[in-house]
């Protein structure tokens, strides 16, 4: 049977022939589970949902589905959706095509091939440049027992002997991906993300003995086909997750946490399936993260203590302590947490504390992160070794601190947040994501948002040049270079995390322009970023000072900076999208900002007068 016509048949609700039957790596539950019957426990809800994916049949959806949307999409899909629902396990659903046989890369080879882009696009123009970049994205597509799952970092033909762990499926990496299939109309891969990598969330491995926390999840994950009962004749898929033990520097990754609860209401808002967040496993997930991010430690500040290289910058890059990107994503966390947390008896206390949290932090990054021409000026001006509750220089940052590009760099009338704050040191470099995250999420208020976009359009060359965007602004040179990033030759000056410019931060930026009714500044740095992305072969970055060069070590087909194009041309496109997935002010904890900020005390004032007192 030709195996085109055997995914046909099992999608028509017939037994697959023996070749395309897998043994499931776990026992069946009983007949009566379904996705909606979930343990809460946290080891229990791996094994259960694990099972259940590799059991269902509606995980031909996604690259196979494509192949097959003109025989049928929407009766296969319903059929099912409903099987999945509520229908025990039958043998039907217990078949799936093994995506390690031989026979199946031929038909994903061949559906591949008949993926028409206009049936992806529907009836928009798209440029070709587009189409190339949806085709590339598809290609990117990993599958784990039949079903899409995410997409690899990078696909690059010329690094195939040296993959690293390109060649997996990173949380961060596959926001973009998600937003461009959501956007597109395609909710399975995301859905099947989320519960993928659910399943991963605090698994058993440990780093040189020690337990990564309960709730961490982990920075990518692989497909990996392992010999069953050790035989070689019979293969079954595990999912494999790194949680930095096997980084490059064993990295925390502190933020695939922050952006799984980030895309899972993405995912909701979009597609309108809000069950998913309500289900026990789901909700129970939500939970872990944020009990780990709330736990109590040695720390004296609102923001989130890590290590260097816990986020996008996952080296060496002076970045432990505060950073501001950890900031930007941990306060969009706490507030998609809080309205997707199901309120009841259990969860009182723990919105209770995210609450309490909102507030303090975003206090905490307005008043302290914020620099402008005013508050540098003030900074230079600062007495140090103030000893009292209402020292103005809280921090005691020595005035000379304040680097010599910044004075003659900062216009007027920008401003923007600094990229870390800890005793008695500002690291005033610009982050991008840090920066446009906060607008995003309304971490910064409206006057610094457009303060922060103001930045991007006076100093263009400096942060967008010749394509978008700078990682980071200015590069560490010299002396700093070599103690701050301990001579990394990966991060030279100009170059990757060290000044390097990344087009996958396109979507960020074109979030926050759209948020800020600045529709121009995305047109402008989409239009550069499409002037050269599919003739320089989708980088992973760009080096010198004005992103000039493809990276000296770029992979090629760099798989966020296809979709981050895309994702930013489909909000470019439908930009009424965009307002779903920002936040706007939350006028409760701007009033518990400035209460905060009441010198006398704690005080309890009206919003007006709030709104007055912060950075006017
Ligand atoms: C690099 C980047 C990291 C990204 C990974 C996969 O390590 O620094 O942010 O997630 O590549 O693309």
């Amino acid at each position: 049977m030709k195996l085109r016509k055997v995914v046909a048949a099992v999608l028509a609700g017939g037994s697959p022939p023996p070749i395309l039957r897998r043994r499931l790596p776990f026992n069946p539950l009983p007949a009566s589970s379904s996705s909606d019957i979930l343990l809460s426990g946290n080891v229990n809800r791996l094994f259960f949902a694990r099972f259940l994916d590799c059991g269902r049949i509606d995980g031909f959806s996604g690259k196979f589905l494509h192949g097959y949307r003109r025989i049928g999409w929407e009766s296969v899909n319903l059929g099912a959706a409903r099987r999945f629902s509520s229908s025990p396990a039958s043998s039907v659903e217990r078949s799936y095509v093994n995506p390690g046989l031989e026979a199946d890369s031929l038909v994903l080879e061949r559906i591949a091939d008949d993926v028409e882009v206009e049936d992806v696009v529907k009836e928009r123009g798209v440029s070709e440049v587009e189409k190339e970049a949806w085709r590339l994205l598809e290609r990117a597509v990993v599958h784990y027992c039949g079903s899409p799952v995410g997409t690899v970092a990078a696909d690059d033909p010329a690094t195939a002997n040296n993959k690293l762990n390109y060649d997996q499926v990173f949380i961060r990496d596959f926001v973009p991906s998600a937003l461009a299939f959501l956007l597109k109309g395609e909710s399975e891969i995301v859905r099947n993300f989320l519960l993928h990598t659910l399943q991963l969330q605090s698994w058993e491995k440990t780093v040189d003995c020690y337990s990564p926390g309960q709730g961490l999840m982990p920075a990518s994950f692989k497909v990996r086909a392992v010999p069953l009962d050790g035989s070689n004749e019979a293969f079954e898929e595990i999912l494999d997750p790194d949680f930095g033990e096997s980084a490059i520097g064993r990295v925390a990754p502190v933020d695939s946490g922050l952006w799984w609860i980030i895309l899972l209401r993405a995912y909701g808002k979009i597609s309108g399936d809000y069950a998913l967040q309500e289900r026990v496993d789901v909700q129970t997930g939500i939970k872990l993260i944020m009990n780990l991010c709330l736990s109590d430690g040695f720390d004296m500040f609102p923001t989130l203590l890590v290590t260097d290289g816990s986020c996008m910058i996952d080296r060496r890059m002076g970045i432990h302590g505060h950073p501001l990107e950890i900031q930007a994503l941990f306060y969009s966390a706490l507030r998609f947490s809080r309205e997707m947390l199901v309120i009841e008896e259990g969860s009182r206390n723990l919105v209770r504390a995210i609450n309490n949290r909102l507030s303090a932090l975003s206090f905490h990054i307005r008043e302290y992160y914020w620099v402008d021409m005013r508050k540098i000026n003030e900074i230079y001006r600062y007495k140090t070794e103030e000893y009292s509750h209402d020292a103005i220089n809280k921090f005691n940052i020595y005035p000379e601190q304040i680097p010599s590009w910044l004075v003659d760099w900062i216009p007027d009338k920008a401003g923007y947040l600094i990229g870390n704050l800890q005793p008695a040191h500002m690291d005033f470099r610009f982050f991008s994501l840090g920066n446009l995250w906060s607008i995003v999420s309304s971490l910064a208020m409206q006057r610094q948002a457009d303060h922060i976009l103001n930045l991007f359009e006076e100093k263009w060359d400096d942060l967008i040049g010749k394509m978008p965007l700078k990682i980071c602004f200015p590069a560490l040179e010299y002396d700093e270079w070599r103690i701050i990033t301990g001579s990394d030759p990966k991060n030279t000056p100009w170059s990757y995390h060290n000044g390097g410019s990344w087009p996958t931060l396109l979507w960020q930026f074109t979030l926050a322009c759209i948020k800020m009714g600045r529709l121009d500044l995305a047109q402008r740095a989409v239009a550069a970023a499409e002037a050269r992305l599919s003739s320089d072969q989708w980088p992973e970055y760009y080096d010198t000072r004005a992103g000039r060069f493809v990276g000296k070590q770029a992979r090629l087909f760099q798989t966020w900076t296809i979709a981050g194009f895309l994702t930013s041309k489909l909000l470019l496109e439908k930009p009424e999208m965009a307002s779903i997935l920002t936040c706007d002010e939350d006028m409760d904890l701007l009033e518990a900002c400035a209460c905060g900020l009441n010198k006398g005390g704690r005080k309890k004032c009206s919003r007006i007068s709030a709104k007055s007192q912060i950075l006017v």
